[in-house]
This record gives C-alpha cells, structure tokens and sequence, in this order.
C-alpha cells in the first residue's frame, strides 16, 4: 500500500482500512463455524464506522452492539435485526425499550436488577423481550486486566446460580423469553485453555436448563479472539471453533461469535507524519502530527503498536514516537530502533483498525482524523475530517 500518496491525498493523521483484509478474517471465523449454524455477529464497538458496517453487512454478518447508537449504526448499514444483539453491563430504559420496538435478535442481560427492568419495559409496550442471560464463568483468560472480564471480580455478568434463577423467573414471565445464553470472558485472548473451560462450564448450564425445558438456541461466545500486535502467539479460528463445538456435543444452537478486533485491528494502519525530531541529551523524540486523542491504545494500556518511517530504515537509533498534546502519557511507540526522519516523513502504527478511531476524542480542541478504505486496490474516503467549526457548533448558539 502506498501511504506516502494516501497521506498526500487525504492529510494527516489518517485511519486506513483494508476492506479485503477484513473480507478475509470475516470469511476465516465464518468458515471455522460451519460444522454449525452460527451468526458472526460483529462487536461493532471495535470499529463503528458506517462504510465499514456496510462493508460487513454485505458479507453477512450479524453486530454485536453496546448501545443504542451502535444499534443504529448496525442498522443503518443494512445489518438485518434478526442479526443484531444487545449487550453491555449498563443499559438505559431508552435504549431498552427502543431495542425492543427495533425487535432485535436478543438483549443480554448482566444483572437481576436489569431483567426486571426489561420485563417492565416489555410489558409497558406489549411485547415479548426475547433474552440471554451473560454467565460469568469465573475463569482468568490470561490477558491484560483492563480488558479481561470473565472473572467474579469484573463487574460483567452473572454467577452461575444467579442465572439459574433467572432462566427459572424469565421462563415464568409472559414478557420474556429467554432464547439465548452468553459469555465473554476477555479480549486479545492468546490462550485456548480459559475458552474451553468456559465454554464447557457454560455449556453444561445449557444442558441442565435445556433439560427444565428452557429452550436456550442460541449459544452466544462473546468475542475476545487475539491478534498479533507484535510476537504474540495467537489462537487459529479453527482450533478456536474446535474447542467450542468440542464443549456442545448432543446439543443443537446456533452459535454467535462477538469478534471484532480479529476482524478488523490488523486491517487497519494510522498513518502521522513527523513534524520535528527533538534530542533532550538522554533520549531521543520523534514528534508526529497524530496524538493521544486520536489512537489511545499505548497510553491507556501501554499496548505495543509496531511503527515504521515509510521508505526509510537507515541510521536507526532508539526513539519514541510522540505527539503534540500536553500529557506526558502522550506516545505511540517507546524506545524504538527507528531511522533518523525529517518533516513530512510519515509513520505508519500498524494494528490500529481496532479500538483505534472509536476511542478517540477532541483533546486539545483536535479535529478527529479522516478515514480510508481500501478495496481492491481502490481507496476512498469514509469520514471526513473533522473540522474546528463542527468542533464548536454544538456550543457557539450558546455564547453570551
Ligand atoms: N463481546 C463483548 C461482550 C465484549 O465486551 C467485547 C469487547 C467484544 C465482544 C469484542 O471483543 P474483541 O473480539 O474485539 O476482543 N479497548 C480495548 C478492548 C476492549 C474490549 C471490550 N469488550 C482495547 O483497545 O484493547
């Protein structure tokens, strides 16, 4: 790919995807399931942009959504309903009832507290609230704290014998139905053994539910898949698929897979060009035009983005990579073998397609960057950036 024109053609900073790339690791994870009836429904919170849903709509795929919003994104870029799921730990009785007028697949539920407030909800409209309860299997997943969410500590789901109960009270509810069961026990998972063991744990609940007729149909694996940031060893979606399908044996359900940074982190780059290179007398600067508000990744979690000075590789000595807003915390890359640049050079962090734009923000009243597509071999513009005065307009009526 050729980032010097792309960052001539559309500025800097700048989000590239590779829409190929991402056919490519939909088609891997669908593929994996097709010993079953499975829906691959997106985690959309790892990139939410419309062109890329579409993108993923067109392939199939389902959408795994947080919020109202993304429900709306999902279906605005022609993700079907009957493919959509709801989750999060917080929903608001808004959000709620409107997923349930959108009548979405289901809406998993994460606490007692939040299956009554559903039940009263659906009443209120007159529906059926088609429910899966999210298990918390208690299992490390051998991944960063931040993002790991499968154990009773973390504040996502529910204990085993609380979802007993709560199977039991949404089979007796004429306005629920519970159609579904749910885990996701991390993300940037690496490890194979904490799935199984999940999967089995969860899967044995199935059973003895489906047994009090509890006719769960849908087995819902959250997401979690890892990918290569830098020398991780990951996890092949079909030895990943196989260890699923290994735990569900005599059962028959659909089986919902939440990816979203296997799908879409390693097609995307974050393109930044140098501005200055600064030496302090112990280290060595290069300061780019992208910051911390535009890929948050290495500040909040330290996480490894490899980068790379486009076109060049000689005179290379240690330097981190940082930008322009006022916090330290403010890098991209740390003590980094990396060529002597000059204004204008671009820097490419790889890995960036996920969790990159959606967490970005205005910090220091920056315009949030542009986004690209690539598809074969064609690039085109799917965000514009931002400008200062779309920054201000929700305030400027309000200036006395
Ligand atoms: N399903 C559920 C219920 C989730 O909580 C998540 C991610 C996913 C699916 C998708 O997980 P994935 O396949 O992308 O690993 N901002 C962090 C990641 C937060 C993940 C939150 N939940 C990062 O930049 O690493």
């Amino acid at each position: 790919m050729d980032y010097k024109a792309l960052a001539q053609k559309y500025g800097t900073p700048l989000y590239v995807y590779d829409f190929d790339e991402i056919s490519r690791n939909y088609n891997k994870i669908k593929t994996a399931f097709k010993a079953r009836k499975s829906i691959i429904a997106y985690a959309v919170k790892a990139n939410s942009n419309l062109s890329l849903l579409k993108h993923l709509a067109n392939l199939g795929s389902g959408a795994d959504c947080v919020s109202i919003g993304e429900i709306k994104r999902a279906l605005l870029a022609g993700i079907p309903n009957y493919k959509i799921i709801f989750s999060g730990v917080g929903k608001r009785d808004d959000e709620i009832a409107e997923a349930l007028e959108k009548d979405i697949l289901f809406i998993n539920i994460e606490s007692e507290a939040e299956l009554f407030r559903v039940e009263e909800i659906a009443a209120k409209l007159g529906k059926q609230a088609r429910i899966s309860v999210r298990v918390n299997p208690n299992i490390d997943p051998l991944t960063h704290p931040y993002i790991s969410t499968g154990l009773s500590e973390n504040k996502f789901g529910v204990a085993i014998d609380t979802a007993k109960k709560l199977y039991l009270k949404a089979k007796s509810s004429p306005y629920l139905n519970p159609v579904g069961i749910h885990f996701h026990i991390g993300s940037q998972l690496t490890e194979l053994a904490p799935i199984k063991e999940a999967s089995a744990i969860v899967a044995e609940l199935t059973r003895a539910l489906q047994k009090i007729d509890i006719d769960i149909k849908f087995f819902d694996v959250g997401g979690g898949l890892g990918i290569r940031y830098k020398d991780e060893k990951t996890i092949e979606p079909y030895d990943y698929a196989q260890a699923i399908l290994s735990t569900l044996s005599g059962t028959d359900m659909t089986i919902i897979c939440e990816p979203g940074r296997f799908i879409v982190g390693n097609a995307g780059v974050f393109l930044t060009s140098v501005l200055y290179e600064k030496e302090t007398g112990s280290k060595r600067f290069i300061i780019v035009d992208g910051g911390m508000n535009d890929l948050l990744r290495p500040s909040l979690y330290n996480a490894y983005h490899e980068v790379e000075v486009v076109g060049k590789s000689e005179d290379a000595s240690l330097a981190d990579v940082v930008g322009p807003v006022c916090e330290s915390g403010d890098f991209f890359a740390k003590d980094r073998l990396l060529p002597k640049t000059e204004h204008g050079d671009i820097v490419v962090v790889k890995s960036a397609g996920a969790y990159g734009f959606v967490m970005s923000s205005n910090y220091n009243t920056r315009p949030r960057p542009a986004e690209v597509a690539i598809e074969g071999g064609e690039d085109r513009l799917i965000r514009e950036r931002e400008s200062f005065e779309y920054l201000i307009e929700k305030e400027v009526r309000f200036m006395v």
